[in-house]
């Protein structure tokens, strides 16, 4: 089939973009002997998981238990749940993913950990475990220092549960070319954690952190063994603007079709925030969704549920009813949740038709 027999919306990937993406990243990775979990909350899709594995990672991450229900289909040999669980129903279901793969959970709170070992030992299964650290988020995490260590205690003191070491999200960080100086309080604050931690006799197997703004800076934070990066996969138009990708390395869009040219210098598209999601540019005043290929000065300004309104006041560029723009999205995990399924492409033949299989899987 050829892109222009597809139906809009639609979300299309640019496979030679992807791989090169994928290979770029498991490169680093291997020259800088980090381990690569990357976070599959981005494309949700086993077969993307797979490809992340056959490529170097060493398995991947997810947020959510029904996450890691779905990407048991990719068959990982190490699966992490970055995400504290909490509640009895989740727990039983995560030791049954436990009963099926090596099972790592990231947590920062006593109660986690209590319930985690309780769920571990009515399951009869060892479950390993990261004590998360807040590294500037303010999100989840506990403080560096001594309540990480009290953390750290209470976990290896807990049957059932086996302790890996630390973990941490620098989502503060949104763009490391503006953020120098960031890196290098995140690299002192995280030698500052694995040496309390050592000095406590704590397991220090893994230190993982990791996000892809931050990305090729990870080898610069001094300790960490392991990297989590999601969007890397696909990047959009927060990566690029951040300055962690430039725009040859988006490989996600959003193919729409002109639904109205009623009103002057303005087109209407067939999606909106149902489409796109509503997530504005990160760091940013500007009002816009998403940049639009086919027309880089057009200004994708506002959105209703199934409508994409285009200001055109600056464009050149002709468009009439029935034609087709392409849009890269802001953020575009939140835009692979809201579509069932997406179309892989070579030069203009679509060559994968891929399930969203970990859409709407939020328990
Ligand atoms: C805990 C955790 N790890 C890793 C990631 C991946 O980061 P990124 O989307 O910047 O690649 C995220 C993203 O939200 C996260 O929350």
């Amino acid at each position: 089939m050829r892109i222009s027999e597809l139906e809009t919306p639609a979300l299309i990937i640019d496979l030679d973009i992807m791989e090169r993406n994928l290979r770029r990243v498991a490169d680093y990775a291997h020259s800088h002997d980090l381990r690569l979990r990357p976070h599959t909350k981005t494309h949700k899709i086993p077969a993307l998981a797979r490809k992340q594995m056959d490529l170097g990672a060493a398995g991947v991450t997810v947020a959510k238990v029904s996450e890691a229900e779905v990407m048991l289909e990719a068959a990982p040999a190490d699966l992490l749940i970055a995400y504290p669980i909490i509640g009895r129903r989740k727990l039983e279901r995560l030791v049954e993913v436990a009963h099926k793969t090596r099972l790592t959970v990231g947590l920062d709170s006593g109660f986690a950990a209590r319930q985690l070992s309780d769920a571990a030992r009515e399951g009869q299964v060892e479950i390993s475990v990261l004590a998360e650290a807040d590294v500037g988020l303010g999100r989840v995490g506990v403080s560096p220092g001594e309540e990480l260590i009290a953390l750290g205690r209470h976990i290896a003191r807990l049957p059932w549960l086996r302790l890996e070491g630390i973990m941490f999200y620098p989502g503060h960080i949104r763009s490391a070319e503006e953020e120098e100086e960031k890196i290098e309080e995140l690299s002192a604050l995280v030698q500052q954690m694995t040496a309390d931690w050592k000095r406590a006799g704590l397991p220090l197997n893994i230190v993982s952190g990791g996000s892809t703004p931050l990305l090729f800076h990870s080898h610069r934070v001094a300790g960490l063994t392991e990297i989590r990066p999601g969007t890397y996969i696909f990047n959009d138009k927060n990566t690029w603007f951040g300055g962690g990708c430039s725009l040859e390395d988006c490989a996600a869009f959003l193919l729409t079709t002109v639904v109205s040219t009623s009103r002057p210098k303005q087109m209407i598209i067939d999606g909106g925030s149902k489409t796109f999601s509503s997530d504005r540019l990160v760091g940013s005043s500007e009002v816009s969704f998403g940049y639009v290929v086919d027309a880089p000065d057009a200004v994708f300004s506002k959105m209703n549920e199934e409508h994409g309104y285009i200001d055109l006041r600056n464009v050149r560029e002709e468009f009439s009813v029935g034609g087709r723009v392409r849009i890269i999205p802001n953020h575009i995990c939140v835009a692979m949740n809201l579509h069932e399924q997406v179309y892989g492409i070579r030069g203009e033949e679509v060559i994968e038709t891929w399930r969203v299989a970990g859409r709407g899987k939020l328990q």
